[in-house]
C-alpha cells in the first residue's frame, strides 16, 4: 500500500515512523510533513485543506490510504469530498465523516451525544445569545470554578476555567459576543471536575473497535502543571491508574456505548476516537472526543504499539476490526517536548537546533523544524518530541532527558518534571 498521511507535526511525524516498519506498506507520503517526516517518507508540498490539490496528489502518487492527522480537514469535510468522488471509491480513508467530526467540532454536539447514549460527562448547559437568562440561573446552581467553553474549534484556547462567579459572567458574555468569532457564538457551562485526566484512543471501523495504549499527556507550560495551557508538554504511556478496574469501567460505561452511538446515528466513522477522560474519584467522565489521534500522546503510543499498525488500519478501512487483536509492547514509553523560549506566548523562530544527530536509544519526532541549507531550524512553538522506552515510565524518561541533552537552541524550553504526579 502507499499511503499519505496529512499533517506536519510530532504526531504526523510518529505515524509515518510507525507506518515505516510495517509489512504492508510501499511509499509513505506526508503532506506538508517535516523535515523529520522527510528523512522517512516523501513530503509534498501541500496543504490540509487545499483537498483538490490533495486529490490530485492521491491520483499522481497511487495512494491506496489517507490518514488525516489533524481535526481541521476532517471538520471541513474531507471525506465526504472524497466520497463523492465516484474516482476515489477505493480510497482507504482514516477520519471521520463531516457529521460525525461535529464530535470534536461541536462541543454542544459531543454532549448531545453523551447525554443521548449515557455516556458520564460533566452537567451542562448550552448558552446562546437568546437564552442568557436561564445560562445565568444554570452558573447559579453550579460551584466554582465555572468551566466555560467555545463551542467550536478554537486552536485549543476556547475553555476558561473561572474561580469568581462575577468574572465568569463577564466572560460568558465576552464570548457570546464574539471573544472566538463564530466558535464561542454558542458556549457550553459545565460543572468542574476535580481528578486526574488521561487520554483514550480507539480505532473503529464504525462498529467495532480495538484500543491502542492509553496515555496521560502534561498540557500545561509549567512544572507542577502550572501556567498557561499549551498543545501538551510531554506525555506518558502506561498510565498507572489505568488498571483493569478502572479500564474496565471505561470500557463498558463509556467506548461501548461511544461506539454504540457512533452506529445508532448512523455516522461514516472510520479511524480514531481519542476520548479526554477525567478519573474522579475511580470514577471515568468524558471531558472531550477528539476525532483524530492525540499530540503528543502519539510519540508514546504508538512506541508502544507491537501490532503492525497498517495492518489495523487497514482492518478498520474493511470493516473488518473484529478479527484484530492488538499488542502492546511491555515496556513504558515518554516523550518530552522541546519548546521554543515564551511558547504558548510570543516566541521567536528560525534559531539553529544543535545536536540532532546524537539521539542515542531516543526516537526524535519533529514538531515545529524547517530546513535552511544543511541547518534545522525552529519553525514554531513546539519543536522536537523526545520519545523513548524504558522497563517503566521512569527509565523512559530519564532515558528522553539524557538525550535532550546534546539538544540546544536559542531559548529552548521544556518541561524537567512530566511523569511527576505519578511517582
Ligand atoms: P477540552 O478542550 O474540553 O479538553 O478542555 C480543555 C481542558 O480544560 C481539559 O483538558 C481539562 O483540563 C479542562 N476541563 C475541561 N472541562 C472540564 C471540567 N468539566 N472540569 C474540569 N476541568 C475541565
Ligand atoms: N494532547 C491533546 C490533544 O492532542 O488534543
Amino acid at each position: 500500500m502507499n499511503v499519505l498521511i496529512l499533517g506536519s507535526g510530532g504526531r504526523e511525524n510518529a505515524i509515518a515512523w510507525k507506518l515505516k516498519q510495517s509489512v504492508l506498506i510501499n511509499d509513505i507520503f506526508v503532506a506538508p510533513g517535516n523535515p523529520g517526516t522527510d528523512l522517512i517518507a516523501i513530503n509534498l508540498s501541500v496543504g490540509v485543506n487545499d483537498f483538490d490539490k490533495i486529490a490530485e496528489t492521491v491520483k499522481e502518487n497511487k495512494i491506496d490510504m489517507l490518514i488525516v492527522g489533524p481535526e481541521d480537514p476532517l471538520v471541513n469535510g474531507i471525506t465526504d469530498y472524497f466520497r463523492s468522488k465516484p474516482d476515489y471509491s477505493n480510497l482507504k480513508i482514516i477520519g471521520p465523516s463531516k457529521d460525525a467530526a461535529q464530535l470534536e467540532g461541536s462541543k454542544d454536539f459531543a454532549k448531545e451525544f453523551m447525554n443521548k447514549y449515557k455516556i458520564p460527562t460533566a452537567r451542562y448547559f448550552t448558552a446562546k445569545k437568546d437564552n442568557f437568562n436561564q445560562a445565568v440561573e444554570f452558573m447559579g446552581s453550579l460551584k466554582p470554578p465555572y468551566v466555560l467553553k467555545a463551542d467550536g474549534l478554537a486552536a485549543g484556547k476556547g475553555v476558561l476555567i473561572i474561580e469568581n462567579y462575577d468574572t465568569a459572567l463577564i466572560e460568558l458574555d465576552n464570548m457570546l459576543s464574539g471573544k472566538f468569532g463564530d466558535a464561542s457564538s454558542k458556549v457550553v457551562i459545565e460543572e468542574f471536575l476535580d481528578g486526574v485526566e488521561l487520554s483514550v484512543f480507539a480505532v473503529t471501523d464504525g462498529k467495532d473497535y480495538v484500543l491502542l495504549p492509553e496515555a496521560k499527556d502534561y498540557k500545561r507550560i509549567g512544572e507542577n502543571n502550572t501556567g498557561l495551557n499549551t498543545g501538551g508538554m510531554g506525555a506518558v504511556s502506561p498510565v498507572p491508574f489505568f488498571n483493569n478496574e478502572f479500564k474496565t469501567k471505561v470500557i463498558e460505561k463509556i467506548v461501548k456505548p461511544t461506539i454504540f452511538g457512533l452506529e445508532s446515528e448512523k455516522m461514516d466513522y472510520v479511524g480514531f476516537v481519542f476520548i479526554g477522560l477525567i478519573n474522579v474519584n475511580g470514577e471515568p467522565y468524558v471531558i472531550e472526543y477528539n476525532v483524530r489521534m492525540g499530540d503528543p500522546e502519539t510519540e508514546v503510543v504508538l512506541l508502544r504499539l507491537k501490532t503492525d499498525f497498517a495492518k489495523i488500519l487497514d482492518a478498520a478501512c474493511n470493516k473488518n476490526l473484529q478479527n484484530i487483536k492488538v499488542e502492546f509492547e511491555n515496556d513504558a514509553a515518554a516523550t518530552v517536548m522541546i519548546v521554543s523560549g515564551g511558547y504558548p506566548e510570543e516566541y521567536e523562530k528560525n534559531k539553529e537546533i544543535l545536536g540532532l544527530d546524537y539521539n542515542g536509544q531516543s526516537v526524535l519526532f519533529h514538531a515545529g523544524t524547517k530546513k535552511d541549507g544543511d541547518k534545522t531550524l525552529t519553525n514554531g512553538g513546539r519543536v522536537l518530541a523526545v520519545s523513548s522506552l524504558g522497563k517503566d515510565i521512569f527509565s523512559a524518561l530519564n532515558q528522553s532527558y539524557k538525550t535532550i541533552k546534546n539538544i540546544s537552541f536559542d531559548k529552548m524550553n521544556y518541561r524537567h518534571d512530566i511523569g511527576f504526579d505519578l511517582k
